[in-house]
């Protein structure tokens, strides 16, 4: 066997108050993918983050190529041919794609020749098939496409060691079957990649090896034939995990929500929602399945008060309730779970206990007689904290300084807590480890069975065939047609997504 491009010997990193990494080790062939994986918290970024130059190790040796490195900035790190995409994109908005590729490289020269840039780039990006124009600005790029232009960076930098922390977190199916092809073709070339996830699918998709991490410790190293989701599964969370959710059948009661004929536009005043009619009673939860952009955006903006609608009826228990503020949605019943947690879902300035308790502020019993009480605050948190597992020092720290996923659950348990009857779920699992997932999705069932009406959208559609009772598919701002998850099958799902009705393409609005 070859001699590993990147090694990693007893490598500890610190943080005041947890130890991210404690004396781990790890090997990167080339030509191989070495999967990270573990649960959110147990030390993947903190790990690569060392090799990228951001972060100094308290202890431990890298050698790359066989020699013994210093990594002591990023800059260091690149001109090692190490490159990495963070999990959150590192991109400036206001810029282009081709200036966002050459900001910060060491050799630009006074003027740029922006032309021969462009040129590069457009040749790269067919040579891997990753389209972007180099010309648009970033803002412009859909989530999927601003992760093509990170790849691109690292490949236009020459790296040979790529690191991506989590890629496919934000991307749907299709995007991500395409970034695995593009890091195959890349193996093939020799270069050699990490790849941070918590999906053990993907491990055995991805990979050659894989590593596990568990409370910053290394808990194993397999090869990825050799092993499976179940086993993996279990040695990242340290217990056996259920794949397969118990739903008992379930009477519904009366419609909670009703919509009729709903039409609103997007943010460039294009028609997004083109006369939806759905109704969705208490106990019973509806899916939403359909490619990102045909609509699921603005269908929760309307439904929490976003947005406004240009025509058509929304009804709460009964109330009409379009085109009401988001505080009076609040009241009436209806919690959300929002697909950007991190920008919309907390105070980043606010403890982890504030957050927690924020909806349930102004009802007992945190408030008594018009006061409110810490001591019930913390109490409340503590128990929220251990039901999900928030990876928190204290319930007094600062929101901001979790990790993502842990960011992800204090909104996941807040708003379950909270929740008045109507629940609205934008991508709940997504960026979650398994022990996080399997618990949000019997939360969400859980809840059903106590009478509340759930609308959950998701772009795994083996979530949706787990949770829902009904999947709606929506194509161009329109509902394709609703199914008995019992009867639907991925296949059927994935042709009306794609806008496709009894060997018919639907006409889409011009
Ligand atoms: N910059 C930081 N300051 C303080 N603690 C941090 C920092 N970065 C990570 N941590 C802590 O280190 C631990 C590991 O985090 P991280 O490496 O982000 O995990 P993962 O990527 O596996 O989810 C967590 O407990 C996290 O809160
Ligand atoms: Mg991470």
């Amino acid at each position: 066997m070859s001699h590993p491009i990147l090694e990693m010997k007893g490598i500890t990193k610190r943080f005041p108050n947890v130890v991210a990494n404690d004396r781990v080790d790890l090997e990167l062939y080339p030509g191989e993918v070495l999967a990270l994986l573990g649960e959110n918290g147990a030390g993947k970024s903190s790990l690569m983050n060392v090799v990228a130059g951001l972060y100094r190790a308290d202890e431990g040796e890298i050698f790359i190529r066989g020699k013994r490195v210093e990594i002591n900035s990023p800059r260091d790190s690149m001109n090692l041919g190490v490159g990495m995409v963070h999990q959150n994109f590192m991109l400036v908005d206001t810029m282009t794609v081709a200036e966002n590729i050459i900001l910060g490289l060491p050799d630009i020269p006074f003027r740029v020749d922006m032309e021969k840039v462009n040129e590069r780039i457009r040749e790269l990006s067919e040579k891997y098939n990753l389209q972007v124009d180099p010309e648009s600005y970033i803002w412009q790029l859909s989530v999927g496409e601003q992760q093509r232009v990170e790849i691109l960076k690292l490949i236009y930098r020459g790296a040979e060691i790529l690191i991506l922390d989590e890629p496919t977190a934000v991307l749907t199916p299709q995007e991500s079957k395409e970034l695995n092809r593009v890091l195959q073709q890349m193996t093939s070339e020799g270069k050699s990649a990490v790849f941070i996830t918590h999906k053990m699918e993907e491990v055995m998709a991805f990979s050659n090896w894989v590593r596990v991490l568990n409370k910053g410790r290394l808990v194993t190293v397999k090869e990825t034939q050799k092993t499976n989701p179940k086993e993996l599964a279990q040695l990242m969370v340290g217990r056996d995990v259920l794949f397969r959710l118990a739903k008992k059948e379930r009477q519904t009661g009366d419609v909670i929500l009703d919509l009729k004929d709903v039409q609103a536009l997007d943010d460039k005043g294009l028609p997004a929602l083109q006369s939806i009619s759905l109704q969705i009673r208490a106990g019973e939860i509806m899916g939403v399945a359909g490619v990102a952009g045909n609509g699921q955006k603005q269908l929760v903006e309307v439904l929490t008060g976003l947005r406004k609608i240009t025509g058509g009826q929304i009804r709460i228990f009964g109330e009409e309730m379009a085109n009401k503020n988001p505080l009076e949605i609040i009241n009436c019943g209806v919690s959300h779970i929002p697909a950007d947690r991190i920008a919309r879902g907390v105070a980043g300035d606010m403890s982890v206990a504030g957050n927690l308790a924020m909806k349930c502020y102004r009802k007992p019993p945190l408030v008594k007689r018009g006061i409110l009480h810490p001591r019930r605050i913390i109490d409340l948190a503590k128990r929220m904290i251990d039901m999900f597992r928030i990876d928190t020092p204290t319930p007094q720290t600062h929101a901001k300084f979790l990790s993502g996923g842990n960011i992800q659950k204090i909104i996941l348990a807040r708003e379950i807590d909270a929740c008045g009857g109507v629940l609205i779920a934008a991508y709940p699992s997504r960026g979650l480890d398994v022990g996080a997932t399997e618990y949000i999705r019997s939360q969400m069932i859980e809840q059903s069975e106590c009478g509340t009406a759930i609308l959950l959208i998701s772009e795994d559609l083996e979530e949706l065939m787990t949770v829902a009772d009904k999947i709606m598919v929506l194509y161009e701002g329109r509902i394709m047609d609703i199914l008995a998850s019992s009867e639907a099958n991925t296949e059927q799902i994935g042709l009306l997504m794609a806008g496709v009705t009894e060997g018919k393409t639907a006409v889409g609005h011009a």
